[in-house]
């Protein structure tokens, strides 16, 4: 049965994505691929507001594959990380770090608080090893957006490198990496973009990616130095990548930049979180964030007092043709849900939606 997708990934896709895995098969050896591989690779720097100091590789797998690929890769032996650790995917970065024995300093101001950036600051000032400032851009476990901006201030202010996991943030917040001092970010086809799940690609200096060589890193698929070596010598893949993958992800990209525009279609997913955010309201529903720290596409949501159980109410919403998320983690039990509006979601969907909602809550 055709669900409507309310849920943060994967997503609803437009009809000319869904037309163009279609497409003819072709060997990710051939010209023809080549010529995909680099226009695509433009698109994505595209996404994140990059200069021609930037590069893009594309790595077939979820989202934690491109932040994989970059945090097993980047270390040296005696670097440390900091990891500014505010939600569950938060606690992802840290996982891939400690598996890869980075040392990291875990700062966490608690699940939906923001960082303390005197405290941030502190830790920076005092740990000369640190080279890589981490951090989630749109903690979708909570629909947080990070303060980015400040946090690469402060990168920039004490010479550290700067990677951020955009994987939900893409698409669907404006980005940009040249004014937040980014060095290395990450994301995914199938969440803001409105493509496929399984297809996750890094934007980041070329510098850094031509300097950090294939041999550091600790993973042999996912391994930024390689993916680097062989985007710029043949304009392909270490690996067999999911090649007919990469006609939707370029239709994707073209719908978002051309035909809908970035800033368009972040103005979309505004209006349709606003319309989604005032009738929940009206409902008398509450927030765990204020509306200022919400991203554009995620808003986590509490059911009344006295209510069912929310694995129920996801179940209820599921069978009249609808997909939210329960929430995660400490959440749950406090009976929290997630909506999202990302993908091919319009505002009378929303408004439908609502009408839904209200129904079962
Ligand atoms: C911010 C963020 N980072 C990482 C991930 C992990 O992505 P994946 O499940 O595609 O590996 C997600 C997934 O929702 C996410 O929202």
């Amino acid at each position: 049965m055709k669900t409507m997708l309310f849920s943060p990934g994967p997503v609803l896709v437009e009809e000319e994505v869904r037309q163009s895995l279609l497409h003819y098969d072709i060997c990710h050896r051939s010209p023809e691929f080549e010529e995909l591989f680099v226009a695509i690779q433009g698109k994505i720097l595209k996404l994140f507001n990059a200069d021609d100091s930037y590069y893009s590789v594309i790595v077939s797998g979820s989202g934690t594959s491109a932040n994989e690929t970059c945090l097993s890769s980047v270390f040296a032996e005696g670097d440390e990380a900091l990891l500014i650790n505010n939600g569950v995917f938060g606690d992802r970065l840290l996982e891939i770090l400690t598996k890869y024995n980075v040392p990291t300093t875990n700062y966490q101001p608690g699940w939906a608080n923001l960082p303390n950036m005197d405290e941030v600051e502190e830790i920076l000032k005092n740990n000369p090893k640190i080279t890589y400032v981490c951090m989630v851009f749109h903690e979708t476990s909570t629909g947080m957006i990070n303060p980015v901006n400040a946090v690469g201030k402060l990168a920039k202010k004490y010479g550290k490198r700067f990677f951020v996991d955009c994987v939900s943030a893409a698409a669907g917040q404006h980005i940009d990496v040249v004014d937040n001092n980014i060095d290395l970010c990450t994301s995914v086809g199938g969440k803001c973009l409105g493509c496929y799940p399984g297809s996750a690609y890094i934007c980041g200096k070329e510098e850094l990616m031509a300097s950090t060589p294939a041999a550091q890193g600790k993973n042999v698929y996912l391994n930024l130095g390689k993916h680097y070596e062989i985007a710029k010598s043949s304009h392909q893949t270490p690996n067999t990548p999911n090649v007919n993958l990469f006609w939707p992800l370029n239709a994707a990209l073209d719908w978002t930049l051309e035909k809908e525009t970035l800033a368009g279609r972040v103005e979309r997913y505004q209006k349709c979180a606003k319309i989604l955010r005032d009738g929940m309201k009206e409902m008398g529903l509450t927030f765990l964030l204020e509306e200022k720290d919400m991203s554009n596409t995620v808003t986590s949501v509490f059911l009344p007092e006295g209510s069912k159980p929310v694995e129920q109410f996801v179940d209820e919403l599921a069978a009249a043709g609808y997909t939210v998320y329960p929430g995660k983690g400490k959440y749950l039990a406090m009976n929290m849900f997630q909506v999202a509006n990302m993908g091919a979601i319009c505002p009378e969907d929303c408004y439908k939606f609502l009408e839904v909602l209200k129904a079962h809550i």
